[in-house]
């Protein structure tokens, strides 16, 4: 039984062999073909917070590989009739084979994945993690530039409460890359990742300034400013808008440097930008679907053959 809940759950070769078997498994995600590899088994897919892709991506895994979707919502579920998340999770372990799980509570996912036997992946636990986030983000990188080493990456925005960047910079760091954080002072990425980081051997450094950091970079991936976590609105107002990427800011990058963002954007990527070789969020956010099904038969111990078909 394997739950995800931080990056620290997969070694690098886990993380090249999901990798692989999500590029075997493209055909199923698009439709093209119908292979039921999970026939017979129930995801319970427990969001607490909103979400679109994350959501969505998972069912649509689940389903195109012949698997079933149950949902709880925080809407609709004796959760607001203040069920705890222990008992919640013990419904859960009955009515599924796999739990994924998104909590507004740092923690929340090892809490529950802690209460119960089936496995339990995390996408999204507060400020904390966001792994299967991770995976599909690496996917992406390697996909554009054919390698996960070495590679100059930019983190931007909101790097202090963005749990995709937590888990991103941990992934890439044990690859090699170097990582540039750009976020404004009140919202840089968490002292203890940072030294965590740097302990490692990691090359990383930290700036306001996203314009200096574009001409060398492979990826720039942009963020949200995540203001649902901020304590106080004021201070969410002071940063709102901080970063705006426009196609002109890009003359001077690369041409294989890609833009990522986990989505949604707010204000952080103008439109302008979609219309240019380097937007890859879409095709991101798409990634969603074939890396969440190499996840879902990893968790739940079903082969994929090396040709699907
Ligand atoms: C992210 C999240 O929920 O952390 N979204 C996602 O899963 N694609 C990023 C965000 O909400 O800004």
């Amino acid at each position: 039984m394997s739950d995800l809940i931080t990056m620290d759950d997969l070694s690098n070769s886990e993380i090249v062999e999901i990798l692989d078997t999500a590029t075997r498994l493209l055909p199923v995600a698009k439709g093209e073909i119908y292979a039921p590899l999970l026939a017979g088994k129930v995801l319970g897919n427990l969001f607490f917070e909103n979400s679109t892709r994350t959501r969505m991506s998972f069912e649509s895994a689940m389903k195109r590989l012949g698997g079933e979707v149950i949902n709880l919502s925080s809407i609709g579920s004796s959760v607001s009739k203040g069920e705890t998340l222990y008992d919640t999770m013990q419904m859960v372990q009955g009515y599924s084979d796999i739990a994924v799980i998104r909590h507004p509570n740092q923690g929340a996912a090892q809490y529950s994945a802690d209460a119960v036997d089936i496995p339990v992946l995390n996408a999204g636990d507060g400020a904390g993690n966001h792994p299967t986030q991770t995976i599909l983000d690496l996917f992406t990188i390697r996909q554009s530039h054919g390698t996960l080493e070495d590679l100059n990456v930019v983190l931007v925005g909101d790097l202090r409460y963005g749990r995709t960047t937590h888990s991103l910079s941990h992934a890439l760091m044990r690859f090699g890359a170097k990582l540039t954080l750009i976020s404004p002072k009140g919202l840089r990425m968490p002292e203890e990742i940072v030294s965590d980081l740097t302990a490692a051997g990691g090359d990383v450094s930290e700036s306001e300034d996203m314009a200096g950091a574009i001409s060398d970079a492979d990826v720039i991936y942009m963020t949200r400013i995540q203001k649902e976590r901020f304590p106080d609105e004021d201070e969410y107002i002071k940063v709102a808008g901080i970063y705006k990427m426009t196609a002109s800011d890009l003359s001077g990058a690369k041409g294989s440097m890609i833009v990522m963002h986990p989505l949604p954007r707010v204000d952080e990527i103008d439109p302008s930008v979609d219309a240019t070789k380097h937007a890859a969020y879409f095709d991101q956010a798409f990634n969603g679907v074939p890396t969440r099904m190499a996840l879902l038969c990893r968790s739940l111990d079903v082969k994929v053959p090396k040709k699907v078909k």
